[in-house]
């Protein structure tokens, strides 16, 4: 193992348990696990924390619209969403779910130390709610009787709460943005909530009494807390924050990103630091926001029925192909078009073809002209000096790409050796070296570059497709050797191994056959 960096906290929002997750919500976590397995791969001590936010009016709604009560719906669904992680080899490190004593605890204590502090003051609300995304607007905001954000229609309320002084924080929010750029990112994100804040921060209502689905207020029994100030104290209610148990705060706190969609990004980089500048805890390093996948040029939705189902790609395409798809295919913070076509011919052209052709004609010409022993290069010209040059430096670029959240970048660095190492083959044309015995050193060598950049690039997938890897280190016979990630910056490594033909990594799909299949799955489903 590495020497330890430092500790590395990472999150994902925590999902509303209302209906089973699809890809959009599976594209936040598969970004924070590529991240989390990254880190941990390259020496940090790492958390990685999910979870799901089950109180609110409505998930209230929804159970009663289920028959049922809140807590048998929450619990059926996250059911769900557990086995959709399990299933898909998320790595994550605690899971907090705010129905727990833990967290219900936690929040009670973050709500008691913004009312010690003066915070907190009881008043009567008057304004719009949005109870699909359990906020607040005030008549200004609303946009002909719908919320600004989902753009659903929005209801009147009136009643009696508490209130938190968010306004007291504008001045001290704006001073901390301006002195910590880096907090929220992308710029155009922070710009947007500069320009919120700067309109005029109203205090915010924490308590709802019309329904209670929720935490106790613990001055007021007749008041639950607020749905958004109870969910976003999971980043530390899930690290023992404020009970005898906070080692893991201590160790961990402040996280070093929060990773959220842009529509969230107004609650995590307004509401929650005003929170902890309120009870005198350190913010968040990093609040960043991403764009949403779109589908028929909207957003998806349950109610839309415009849903694309993770489980069905991951029953028939793997879990890493829809993993490399999805980190692939994106550019982090902007929106992205989700179609079955641009995802089955990523597959196909970069993993079938590129990858998966490139270990098997490897592994195959080892095979054939070396009986599967990896030679010894003794040779080098500058072609072979060009492949070796770039796989060794590739890791140093994936880093970069990977410490700007550029995981589409990333990947295409590590796809920049394997593309090179496919022309290093068409160059090389070991089939002509293997017709003439005197040009064995130079077959040999050729063998060996092949297999050292397939190792090289089997360390620089894990964090991206770690089952990929191992599928290919056990044919290139490595599978026993304990991937460092500070072995992908050097080349001869592989001195007495034998490689082992196996199963094609990906199969080539016939993308027509495949659309007309999902099209018939997403007719069955509706
Ligand atoms: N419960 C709140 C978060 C509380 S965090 C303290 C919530 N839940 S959610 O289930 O509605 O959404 C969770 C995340 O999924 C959000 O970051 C949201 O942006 C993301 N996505 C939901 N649909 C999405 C897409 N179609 N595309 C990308 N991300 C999407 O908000």
């Amino acid at each position: 193992m590495a020497e330890k960096k430092g500790t590395y906290y990472i999150t994902t929002p925590i999902y509303y348990p209302s209906a089973k997750l699809h890809i959009g919500h599976t594209y936040c976590t598969v970004m924070a696990d590529a991240m989390a397995r990254f880190k941990r791969l390259s020496g940090y001590d790492v958390r990685f924390l999910t979870g799901t936010d089950e109180h609110g009016q409505k998930i209230e709604k929804c159970a009663e619209e289920a028959g049922c009560t809140p807590i048998e719906y929450v619990d059926s669904i996250v059911e769900t969403i557990l086995r959709l992680w399990d299933k898909m080899e998320i790595s994550y490190d605690d899971f907090i779910r705010t129905t727990e004593p833990r967290h219900m605890k936690g929040v009670q204590d973050i709500f008691m130390r913004m009312y010690k502090n003066g915070d907190i003051y009881k008043g009567a609300y008057e304004g719009w709610y949005c109870t699909p995304c359990e906020s607040f607007w005030t008549e200004t905001q609303v946009e002909d009787g719908n919320c600004p954000d989902c753009g659903r229609p929005v209801k009147r309320m009136q009643e009696e709460a508490y209130f938190f002084k968010l306004s007291k924080y504008g001045d001290k929010l704006l001073n901390y943005y301006d002195e910590h750029p880096e907090f929220l990112q992308p710029d155009s994100r922070r710009n947007e909530m500069k320009a919120f804040i700067e309109q005029g921060l109203e205090d915010l209502c924490i308590s709802r009494s019309e329904f209670d689905w929720g935490i106790p207020v613990p001055i007021d029994e007749e008041h639950v807390i607020y749905v958004w100030l109870d969910a976003l104290s999971n980043y530390i209610t899930a690290l023992g924050f404020g009970t005898e148990n906070d080692e893991l705060y201590n160790k961990y706190w402040p996280a070093n990103v929060h990773l959220v969609g842009k529509e969230i990004v107004r609650f995590h980089s307004i509401i929650w630091p005003a929170m902890l500048m309120s009870i005198d805890e350190p913010l968040p390093k990093q609040v960043l926001g991403h764009g949403w996948l779109l589908i028929d040029g909207g957003k998806m939705s349950k109610s839309k029925g415009n849903v694309v189902d993770p489980e069905i790609l991951i029953d028939r395409y793997g879990i890493d192909s829809l993993k490399y798809f999805l980190l692939r295919e994106y550019t982090f913070g902007q929106d992205g078009i989700y179609t079955n076509e641009v995802m089955l011919k990523r597959l196909n052209y970069d993993l079938a073809n590129d990858l998966g052709n490139l270990l098997s004609r490897t592994v195959s010409m080892v095979e054939k002209y070396c009986g599967g022993q990896v030679p010894e290069a003794k040779l080098r010209d500058e072609i072979d000096s060009e492949l070796i040059e770039l796989a060794v430096s590739a890791a140093a670029r994936v880093e970069e790409k990977m410490d700007g959240f550029c995981f589409n970048l990333a990947l295409d660095e590590i796809w920049n050796v394997v593309r090179r190492a496919n022309k290093y083959i068409d160059e090389k044309m070991p089939w002509a070296l293997a017709k003439d015995e005197s040009k064995k050193d130079e077959l040999d060598t050729v063998m060996r570059n092949l297999v050292e950049s397939l190792r090289v690039v089997s360390i620089l997938i894990v964090p991206f497709m770690h089952t990929t890897s191992e599928r290919m280190r056990e044919q290139l016979g490595i599978a026993d050797v304990e991937v460092k990630w500070e072995d992908a910056f050097e080349f001869y490594k592989m001195d007495g191994c034998t490689v082992k033909k196996g199963d094609q990594l990906f199969p080539r799909l016939d993308i027509e056959k495949e659309l007309e299949v999902l099209e018939n799955i997403g007719k069955a489903d509706k």
